[in-house]
Formats: C-alpha cells, structure tokens, sequence
C-alpha cells in the first residue's frame, strides 16, 4: 500500500535566515492519526503549513499517494487545514461556512446543500444551520470547523492545534469525537498540539520535533516507556535522568549511586561512552527503609536507591512521592496506592527506590 504523505528531506529557512525546519523524513500510512509535538518555536506549524501549500518550501518534496505535489497550489492538494483559532467566517451561517471550500472548488449548489447537510448531520449541526459565529459554543465552533474541513473529503486533515482554546472538560469530549470521527471516515489525520497527553491519548504514533528536527517517531506507548534521546527523556512523562559511564553496552552503567541496570536504547553508545539512566516516576517502587535490602537488591538486581521522603500526596487511587537522594536531588514517584506496604511511607522517612531493569532506559549524554 502506498503511504498517504511523504516527507523526504524537508526543508526550511524563512526569509532572513532563520531555520525553521530541517531535514525532516516522515511516511505517514493511509488512515494513520500522527501527532508533531515539541516546545513553541520547533518548527510544528511550519511543517504542517509546508504540507497544505500555505508555505513554499526550501528544500526536499512531499509527496501524497505517491505524487510530489510541492508545487500546487492549497485548493489542488487533496488536503484540508483546520486551524487553532478554527477561522471561520462571522458574517456567514454555519451551513455557507460549511459550504465554502465546496463553492470555491466550483461544485453546483445542490450538491453542496447535500453534502453539507451530510456532513451536518454527521456532526449534530442541523439545528444550528442558520447560525452566525457569534452564536455558538466553543464546541459548536470546534465541529463547525471540522465539518468545513472534512466536506471537501481531503484525504489528509491537517490541524494545528485545533483544541487549543476549548477548556478542559469540552477538550475531553471533542477529542472523543475527533478520534471516533477519524476512525469512522479513515481519514489521514496529521495533528498538531502542544499537550503531550492529548498526543498519547489521540496517536497511533507520535512525532516528537525539537529545533527543526525529529527526535523520535514512535507509538504512544514506546515514547513513553522508551525515549530514544535525553530531550524526548524529558519533554515526554515525568522522568529522572542520570548521569553514568556505561560499562557494559547490554545495560549496565555506572553512576554516583552505583551501577544501575536499563536498556540501552541509542544503538550508536558503546561502552566507556557517558550516558544517562532514565527513571520514569511510574515505574518507581517505593519500599520501607525496614524492608529486607538484600531480597530488594536480588528482586531489582541491584537498580536499588537509597532515598528520603519530602512530601506524600494521594489522589484517588495514585501516591505521588517526591523524595531526595543521597545527594539530595530530587525524584518523583508516581504509584498506584494498591501496591503494598505503604503505611510506613511518610515524610521524613527513609525509603528505598527500586526500578526493574527492563524499565529503566539508557540514552546518551547531553551534548555539550
Ligand atoms: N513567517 C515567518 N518568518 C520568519 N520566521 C518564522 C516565520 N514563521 C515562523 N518562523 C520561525 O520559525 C520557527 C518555527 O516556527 P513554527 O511556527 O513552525 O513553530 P511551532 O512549532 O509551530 O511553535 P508553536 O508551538 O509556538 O506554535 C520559529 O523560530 C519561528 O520564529
Ligand atoms: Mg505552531
């Protein structure tokens, strides 16, 4: 099957020489939902904007189903852009903001009245046709937009964080919505938001950008649970990293704590080369001071930290542990209160901190 967009070798550089993009390589597959994450200024929408043909591009090609389309025009591509602030017409009613991609792409007017009425329904907007902007909800807005853009049956939807104004009760739900929408039609959705949880919850895969540059493209589990570069490390979860020697290039790194144990994610580290140990706050075991160290040493072989409680906060069913280590830097755990043994877990009291080695993930150093 031939992907539905293609990235290859994208560049670039505005007027005045900023470099917003690149070198950015992606294939996205048909029917696909790919998220681009990463700090303001990563150059997000920028790519986005490359790929609707509202930006030229410097260098490179982009191709959908196969074809290189770098140089038509945003009506000839078969994309639709949704855009954060949904820009949509105040002077026209729903159904005529609807119906303008359709206008501006020469179709008759009772083909438009159907597919507009299709896509309305679709969407739960009928009853609000002949509404002008002012008179919708955040949400209502949100659909209404999503209708404008899904009428021209684009095989690719572009949003740039099309979520970004709702708060967060109403984002909830439209994202729900969203997703089940994208399932229903099969559209290829490439997405673009800064919140890191509403990738992960809406992904099939995530690009995660920083500088113009990918840093990882991976499913939403796998980024989480195994970051490939320290910036990932830390733009994605809530992880401690640390800094070691690797000993071994199977897993065992030396650090100021002892030698730690993880998977080594970054197939270019040798041993003898720095690199650092990543400690997600979910995989964190915390365990009494009076448990038996030589039965936790065994149970973790040997990933086991010697620690301090600051402060203990349950919420529902999580017990978030902030804790100092032997030198005092701080790390977080993030636990299911279920897990045994947690009366003794308190602040001012020791504890130990154990980690499974397959949990732990081993990347480079920083660069300098
Ligand atoms: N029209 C422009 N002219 C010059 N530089 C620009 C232009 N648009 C964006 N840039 C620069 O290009 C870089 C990437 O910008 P872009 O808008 O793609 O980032 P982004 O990842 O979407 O950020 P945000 O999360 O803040 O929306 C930034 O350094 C930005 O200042
Ligand atoms: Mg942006």
């Amino acid at each position: 099957m031939v992907a539905d967009l293609e990235l290859v070798a994208l560049r670039k550089t505005y007027p005045g020489g900023v470099s917003a993009v690149e070198d950015v390589e992606l294939v996205v597959e048909q029917g696909e939902f790919v998220s681009l994450v990463g700090p303001s200024g990563c150059g997000k929408t920028t790519t986005l904007r490359m790929i609707a043909g509202f930006e030229s591009i410097t260098a490179g090609e982009i191709l959908i189903r196969g074809q290189r389309i770098n140089d038509l025009p945003p009506e000839k591509r078969p994309t639709s852009t949704i855009f954060q602030n949904f820009a949509l017409f105040p002077h026209m009613t729903v159904r005529r903001n609807i119906e303008y991609g359709l206008a501006a792409r020469g179709i008759k007017s009772a083909e438009r009245r159907e597919r507009s009425n299709r896509i309305m329904e679709k969407l739960d907007l009928l009853t609000i046709a002949d509404r002008k902007e002012a008179g919708l909800s955040g949400g209502q807005r949100q659909r209404v937009a999503l209708a404008r853009g899904l009428v021209v049956e684009p095989r690719i939807l572009l949003l740039d964080e099309p979520l970004g104004a709702l708060d967060a009760n109403l984002r909830r739900s439209v994202q729900n919505e969203l997703k089940l929408l994208q399932r229903t039609l099969g559209i290829t959705f490439v997405f673009v938001t800064h919140a890191q949880s509403e990738a992960l919850i809406l992904s099939d895969r995530i690009v995660v950008m920083n500088r113009g540059r990918i840093e990882q493209v991976s499913r939403p589990a796998d980024l989480y649970t195994r970051p490939r570069t320290p910036f990932v490390a830390r733009f994605i979860g809530r992880n401690t990293l640390v800094m070691g020697r690797l000993k071994d290039a199977s897993g065992l790194i030396e650090t100021s704590y002892g030698p730690m144990r993880g998977v080594v994610a970054d197939s270019f580290l040798r041993a003898g080369d720095a690199a650092q140990i990543v400690l997600p706050a979910e995989a964190l075991e915390p365990h009494r001071e009076t448990s038996n160290e030589a039965a936790l040493q065994a149970q973790y072989q040997g990933n086991l930290l010697s620690a301090r409680i600051l402060a203990v906060e349950v919420v529902a069913h999580t017990r978030l542990i902030r804790a100092a280590l032997s030198d005092g830097r701080e790390i977080l755990l993030d636990g299911h209160t279920g897990h045994a043994g947690g009366e003794g877990l308190v602040a001012g009291s020791s504890l130990w901190i154990g980690l499974r080695p397959e949990e732990a993930t081993i990347v480079a150093a920083d660069k300098r």
